[in-house]
């Protein structure tokens, strides 16, 4: 279980600067993604509403964004908002959808003294007006930033993704306008939300839970996955430096054989 007692910041910062010096440079995960999990049961361990939970898990996400940057992890994803969420309580969907809000309108000018280039996975059509333009407006100030991107995954599934790209395809077929033999995981790929983004060569799930929870469903393909019982709103630079450690340690083979190339059997 998560623990409930806070190591002394300089413990903590003497910690971080250790892992920190472990780690390899030149073999960053390029895209690190995160299902930012376990918010409410942090706050109920409080004795706190789960909203409380939330907004404690801004703030987590405000330092580890800080932590991905100043590491060079160049692209970060993180799952704010899944196409089942909408299953909770109203009141809980807008506390989320303010929250969001809120941290775009508090964080965006740290954003951008840090070069983040902001984007969205996800659908934001059903979401209302005011939050589309806080979104838009980031969208738009961080559109040039070229230091990290920050993928914000909100009202995204991953196989609502995969439809919305057969279905851009199917019309595009049907127009004409492509050919179904010329169709191939990279064009595939070329129509998800994802678009442009190699995928993650390491997904953090927080909170204890050993699932996916329709995340990245298509990109997640070879990724590297690391678990941890950490809630969410207590994840911080030591959790992000010891994933980064272990994914380092991990021996990535894709479906092929580590080491020199095999020899042809003749
Ligand atoms: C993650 O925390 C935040 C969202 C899913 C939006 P939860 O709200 O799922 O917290 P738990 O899993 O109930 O503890
Ligand atoms: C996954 O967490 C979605 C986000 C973190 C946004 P959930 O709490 O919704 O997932 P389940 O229900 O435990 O699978
Ligand atoms: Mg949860």
């Amino acid at each position: 279980m998560p623990t409930r007692r806070e190591a002394p910041s300089s413990t903590k910062d003497a910690e971080y600067q250790r892992l920190v010096q472990l780690i390899e440079p030149a073999r960053l995960p390029r895209h690190v993604a995160i299902i930012m999990d376990g918010n409410g049961r942090w706050a109920r361990e409080r004795g706190l509403p789960r909203v409380a939970g939330h907004r404690a898990g801004v703030e987590a996400l405000r330092g580890v964004v800080r932590t991905a940057g100043e590491l060079g992890v160049p692209v970060l994803t993180v799952y704010a908002f899944s196409t089942e969420n909408w299953k909770r309580p109203r009141h809980e969907i807008d506390a989320l959808m303010n929250l969001i809000v809120e941290y775009l309108r508090k964080y965006l000018d740290e954003l951008c003294s840090n070069q983040v280039h902001i984007r969205v996975l996800g659908d934001l059509d059903p979401l209302p007006a005011p939050i589309r333009r806080q979104v838009d407006l980031a969208l738009e100030r961080t559109r040039d930033h070229r230091r990290m991107t920050l993928a914000v995954a909100w009202n995204y599934g991953g196989r609502a993704d995969i439809v919305k790209a057969v279905r851009q395809l199917a019309r595009e077929v049907a127009a004409g306008r492509v050919d179904p033999e010329a169709i191939d995981e990279a064009c595939l790929g070329r129509h998800l939300d994802t678009a442009g983004l190699p995928d993650p060569d390491l997904l953090i799930r927080c909170s204890g839970e050993l699932r996916i929870s329709n995340f990245l469903l298509w990109e997640l393909a070879y990724t590297e996955l690391w678990f941890t019982p950490v809630y969410w709103p207590d994840f911080d630079r030591v959790h992000l430096a010891e994933a980064i450690l272990e994914y380092q340690r991990r021996r990535r083979r894709f479906g092929g054989l580590e080491g020199p190339d095999p020899v042809v059997p003749c």
